[in-house]
């Protein structure tokens, strides 16, 4: 079994340098982080914190990579970088070979906090991302309900969203965004505030709908056994300022299930993407 770890100098560049705005050779899905710093600016005349530095990644189509570190590393801002809901002070973002700009429909963000409109019914969420997609007024009631057995939710079309559980309301949420048909879907911890149990089932859930609907995932977590869990490839972050330190394949094909987890190889990637993340760590301490 090949439990390949490479450090972020020994990886061959991968990208071609700037392409323009567009790269007409790249397919829809995919991603494109070039060389990308990111520092917000301080209040007038303080200093600027930099945030990310120089971070390069290519994400085929149809990938699900997720991407672990420390909190406060910068995962949130490569990903609302990517979302281009932030700009980069250098470097820039391809996805599906367009150069990122700002947000757009080839790209669905999923949020912990479940962004639903608490005046819509859980259908009516989702049909408004089919409405956003000018799909015809007739039609969407029908998708919707396809997209809502998707993550198990029909039966709970008509429910406002105050009246469904966390999970529920995330499930509803994972709906939506998948019922914009994005070539990419970007989401950040968005389990994190469930409980233990709901968590694994929607990690499991995710894995069934991305088998079904195969795009291209960008997951952020803190959590090792989530992300070797859901990740082909697991990208490892350090903080002060956020780079990525490794990355680890994680061997354990493309059908996983509930019983990905007693894998013996799982605990192995386990060990593996933590052990990168305790020494991401300590090079974060020792740069401070
Ligand atoms: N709008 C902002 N202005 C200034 N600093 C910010 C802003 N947003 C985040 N930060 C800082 O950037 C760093 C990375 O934050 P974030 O991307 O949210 O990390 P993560 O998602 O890994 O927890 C943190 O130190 C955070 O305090
Ligand atoms: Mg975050």
């Amino acid at each position: 079994m090949a439990m390949s770890e490479s450090s972020q100098e020994n990886r061959t560049a991968s990208h071609d340098g700037p392409r323009g705005r567009t790269d007409h050779h790249a397919a829809p899905g995919t991603i494109s982080i070039q060389d990308v710093s990111l520092a917000y600016r301080g209040v007038a005349g303080s200093l600027q914190v930099q945030v990310l530095r120089d971070i390069s990644l290519e994400v085929a189509s149809g990938e699900f990579v997720c991407v672990v570190g420390a909190s406060g590393c910068g995962k949130t801002s490569l990903l609302n970088c990517i979302a281009g809901l932030l700009k980069p002070s250098m470097g820039s973002i391809y996805v599906g070979g367009e150069l990122v700009e700002g947000p757009a429909r080839d790209r669905g963000v999923v949020f912990q906090q479940y962004a639903l409109f608490p005046w819509l019914s859980a259908i009516r969420n989702v049909e408004f991302a089919l409405e956003m997609r000018g799909m015809e007024r007739k039609d969407r009631r029908e998708a919707a309900i396809e997209y809502l057995r998707l993550v198990d939710m029909e039966r709970s079309a008509d429910v406002l969203p105050k009246a469904l559980s966390g999970g529920m309301k995330q499930r509803v949420a994972l709906a939506r965004a998948y019922a914009a048909e994005p070539q990419v879907l970007l989401m950040d911890e968005p389990f994190g505030a469930l409980d233990a149990q709901t968590r694994r089932r929607l990690q499991i859930d995710l894995l069934g709908t991305w088998e079904r609907k195969p795009r291209t995932v960008f997951f952020i977590t803190h959590d090792v056994e989530e992300a070797v869990l859901l990740g082909g490839r697991v990208i490892v972050m350090k903080a002060s300022p956020g780079e990525v330190v490794s990355e680890v394949e994680v061997g354990l094909g493309t059908k996983r299930d509930s019983h990905t987890l007693d894998l013996p190889a799982f605990a192995e990637y386990k060990a593996v993407v933590a052990r990168s993340l305790a020494a991401a760590e300590i090079s974060t301490e020792a740069g401070r």
